[in-house]
């Protein structure tokens, strides 16, 4: 048995086929005037020269669906508007209440999928961006390996190239005044900038700091001991983060930009003997087939500098070859901002020459846009800098405190933090992932962590409305097991959409779209609240009663699996 929409579809589609031969489409969709309606013989009208709403009836009269709708009708020019049947919406409500996975199925195709995702850089602080980056690829990991992928996390790192030399030179030159220890995010940016503005102004220095490059590439031990202190201290930072976020990367997950560095040669020598590299003013590129820049000049990947050294490309072309290769991944998502689609696509398009991608291998560029301000400037902080994630987090944090602390008195101190930490980081996440992924989005404070609106508390509230519900009824509900009874019109449109769950997590599996199944998650929220204002559970009937707490936990686990999708904490106690 499919999902509720997946069968209605294809019974739908087999009577047009019927009816107006291959081809012919049910455009099958949701509706506000009934459950679903179909409106393919409108396009068929004009296509088989006959009117719509004739092909409409033939339809209906040829679909078989008796014991799934209770109600079929063709309206206006040709809609079918189709209402499914109460004891439809029950059964099937009280299949997926049994189910540990909701009528979620697995993927019939399993892959192995690496996601790599965050990747902040060493000796700097994360930013926004990173933020994107981190909270879209987290909830791409767990859904995809919720739907049964074999999934790898790697955060690519900014821990190798150029600016180590003078990151290197200004540790020595610190360790010997003050021998500096732990660092903080706002010590690491004061760090690099004090690093930078001594090789802009000092020859010396900068002199100093390009001796160092080469011997952290050539393996100088003291080199590597300074560089991997630096490395680590922005570990700890990255790692504060990660906890805060409570996402899944962890320190396991670093396969940093170093870790290819032993493989550049090899990389470079294979491209080589492809025949893939050409000479440009000293250095070795690749021209990936169909990029070239305004005047039509094809444009390079810089795969060895004049001088003998490699770059963020190099490094990109190593990993790719890797990760197709040795660690045999059949898809490699790359969540990163869409200022880096053309460089992504040109390390694909040279990855596909190389035959490290080949057709049935995917690597895809998992863009976004930019976090914006109330003007829809890019997000600074007061003093007009980029703002921090430490910043931001702990404002959002402070808010949510707020928020929490006016509309949840009753809980106790200790419980209020708890709650005010899930629904902070909760807010922050649904903002970001309701979405539409390509696009830039307004980042407001007040907006995310309120209790109206699509947003991650007002999801959140309504599964611990549930629980609560529970707790009043000293009802356990773990061991509610149904049948859930469909009487009421409340109860059928909340039936109704919890049934469209498994449609909308397998389609944000196949698209890595999340933004429909933030959406969905707020429409089930809706549903429950107009369900609860207008149908008494505690004080029904025993009957219906029973009934009702079955849909109120299917109600309640669809939430919580859900939002745990998207990696947000759905309290018990709000
Ligand atoms: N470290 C880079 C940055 O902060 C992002 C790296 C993305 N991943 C990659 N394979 N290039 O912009």
């Amino acid at each position: 048995m499919g999902s509720l929409e997946a069968d209605l579809r294809h019974r739908l589609q087999s009577a047009f086929t019927a009816v107006a031969g291959d081809g012919a489409d049910a455009a099958l969709r949701r509706s506000k005037v009934a459950d679903y309606q179909a409106d393919g013989a409108l396009a068929l009208g004009g296509r088989l020269g006959r009117v719509p709403r004739r092909i409409a009836e033939e339809v209906v009269a040829a679909a078989d669906l008796t014991p799934l709708c209770r109600h079929v009708e063709v309206a206006g020019p040709g809609f079918i508007n189709l209402t499914i049947a109460d004891d439809t919406l029950g059964a099937r409500a009280t299949a997926a209440l049994t189910d540990e996975r909701l009528r979620v199925e697995l993927t019939a195709a399993p892959q192995r999928i690496i996601v790599d995702y965050s990747a902040p850089n060493v000796a700097k602080e994360m930013h926004v961006g990173h933020l994107r980056s981190t909270v879209i690829g987290d909830a791409l990991v767990r859904l995809l390996e919720w739907v049964g992928h074999d999934v790898r996390r790697e955060n690519h790192i900014g821990d190798w190239g150029t600016p180590f030399g003078m990151l290197i030179e200004h540790l020595v030159d610190v360790e010997e005044t003050d021998g500096a220890g732990g660092r903080s995010a706002a010590e690491l940016t004061a760090f690099y900038r004090a690093a930078s503005t001594k090789f802009a102004d000092d020859p010396d220095f900068a002199r100093r700091a390009r001796e160092r490059v080469v011997l952290l590439q050539n393996g100088d031990g003291e080199t590597r001991e300074l560089w991997s202190r630096l490395v680590a201290s922005s570990m700890v930072y990255f790692g504060e983060v990660y906890r805060r976020l409570d996402v899944r990367l962890a320190s396991d997950d670093v396969v940093g930009e170093s870790h290819y560095h032993d493989d550049l040669p090899a990389t470079v020598a294979e491209l080589d003997g492809l025949g893939l590299l050409s000479d440009s003013d000293g250095a070795l590129c690749v021209f990936p087939d169909g990029f070239s820049n305004r005047h039509g000049d094809p444009l390079p990947l810089i795969v060895q500098k004049s001088d003998g050294g490699f770059g963020y490309a190099s490094t990109d072309l190593a990993t790719i070859r890797q990760r197709f290769g040795e660690l045999g991944a059949d898809r490699v998502l790359y969540v990163v901002g869409l200022p880096q689609r053309q460089h992504l696509e040109m390390v694909f398009a040279a990855a596909r020459q190389a035959g490290w991608l080949t057709d049935d291998r995917e690597a895809v560029h998992v863009g976004f846009g930019s976090v914006l301000d109330r003007d829809r400037r890019l997000l600074r902080s007061r003093s007009g800098e980029a703002v921090t994630l430490t910043d931001l987090l702990d404002e959002a944090l402070r808010r949510a405190a707020a928020a929490v602390a006016d509309k949840s008195p009753d809980l106790t101190p200790e419980e209020q933090t708890v709650v005010a930490t899930q629904v902070g980081i909760g807010a922050v996440k649904y903002a970001d992932l309701a979405n539409e992924r390509h696009k830039d989005y307004v980042f407001d404070y007040d907006r995310m962590v309120a209790f109206e609106g699509a947003t991650a508390p007002y999801i959140q509230y309504a599964h611990a409305r549930i629980h609560s519900i529970s707790r009043r009824g000293g009802v356990d509900l773990a061991a509610v097991t149904g049948p859930v009874v469909i009487g009421h019109r409340r109860e059928h449109e909340l039936a109704l959409e919890l049934l469209g769950f498994p449609d909308v997590v397998a389609n944000a599996a196949d698209s890595l779209e999340l933004h429909p199944l933030c959406r969905h998650l707020h429409d089930v929220a809706v549903a429950f609240s107009s369900f609860y204002d207008d149908c008494p559970v505690l004080g029904a009937e025993p009957e219906v009663r029973r009934a009702r707490l079955a849909l109120c936990l299917l109600t309640a686990r669809t939430l919580a699996q859900g939002l745990d999708l998207l990696g947000i904490a759905a309290p018990r106690r709000m």
